[in-house]
């Protein structure tokens, strides 16, 4: 009985732990959202990348580009008067494989 409560303990207390870690991951779908986030780089204004490149529109190429960090956190600090994001960070990969689906 002491070992099956352990057990549900350890299984709770894990579902805990990972569930942020997950949430954590970047994909195409969490960019997308970001790409429509006003909030993006802690930035207080409304503006937001979809603003300008509506629908990812006029991008389809800028996923080849060797300097695609670069251009998104110049558009980040630029019109979104955010803070650049990190280079290897989950939001910016994020940003990066949405822009390379399109
Ligand atoms: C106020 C309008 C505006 C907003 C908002 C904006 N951009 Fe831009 N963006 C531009 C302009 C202008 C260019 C340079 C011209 C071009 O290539 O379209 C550009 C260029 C880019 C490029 C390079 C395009 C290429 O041709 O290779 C990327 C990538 C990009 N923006 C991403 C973003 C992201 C991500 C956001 C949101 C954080 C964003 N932009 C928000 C106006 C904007």
């Amino acid at each position: 009985m002491k070992k099956f409560s352990m057990a549900i303990l350890m299984a709770i207390t894990l579902g805990f732990l990972a569930a942020p870690v997950m949430g954590e991951e970047a994909s195409v779908e969490k960019g997308a959202k970001l790409f429509d986030d006003p909030a993006l780089g802690g930035s207080a204004n409304p503006t937001k990348c979809t603003d300008c490149h509506i629908g990812g529109e006029g991008l389809e190429k800028a996923g080849n580009r060797e300097n695609l960090t670069e251009m998104i956190n110049m558009c980040i600090q630029g019109p979104l008067k955010g803070q650049k994001l990190g280079e290897d960070s989950v939001e910016m990969n994020a940003l990066k494989l949405y822009i390379k689906s399109l």
